[in-house]
């Protein structure tokens, strides 16, 4: 195995429903640190660039609407395996199909405001963390 960085989002539902701490918790005991970290509103333009892969799917705008909703929770998460660890303890992205225990199980209210995001493969994080995060910002754990 080797470390490896990747992106995480706190989603609006989880912000809202006041569950940071939580989450963070269930990353830490599983071994992922926090190597950057940014509350914010994202821009509906750039939250456009982020899921451009979806951007032809039936629920796009709606998930743009619903990402831009409110604050959100922007992490660089580092760790042995972490952009596998991440999906695992994050579970499937339909909470009725996540595992027991997963953060998506726990805090999901939906398919769409399913609490949180992370990358799913190298590539991905390498994008998604550039679009978000300069180098100077990251701590090297
Ligand atoms: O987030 P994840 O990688 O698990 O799923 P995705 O297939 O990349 O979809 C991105 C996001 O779009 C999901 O996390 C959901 O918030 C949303 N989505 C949705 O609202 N309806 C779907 N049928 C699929 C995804
Ligand atoms: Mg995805």
């Amino acid at each position: 195995m080797a470390k490896e960085q990747t992106f995480s989002i706190i989603k609006p539902n989880a912000v809202k429903k006041n569950v940071i701490g939580p989450i963070l918790t269930i990353f830490e005991k599983n071994g992922l640190k926090v190597a950057a970290a940014k509350l914010t509103k994202i821009p509906k333009e750039k939250c456009e660039e982020f899921y451009a892969e979806h951007k032809a799917r039936p629920f796009f705008s709606e998930l743009v609407a619903f990402m831009t909703s409110g604050p959100v929770l922007l992490m660089v998460l580092s760790g042995e395996n972490a952009i596998a660890k991440n999906r695992e303890v994050m579970g499937a992205t339909d909470p009725k199909k996540a595992a027991p225990g997963t953060i998506r199980a726990l805090y999901a209210d939906s398919m769409g405001e399913n609490a949180v995001h992370g990358s799913d493969s190298p590539s991905s994080a390498e994008r998604e963390i550039h679009l978000f995060f300069d180098k100077s910002e990251i701590v090297n754990l």
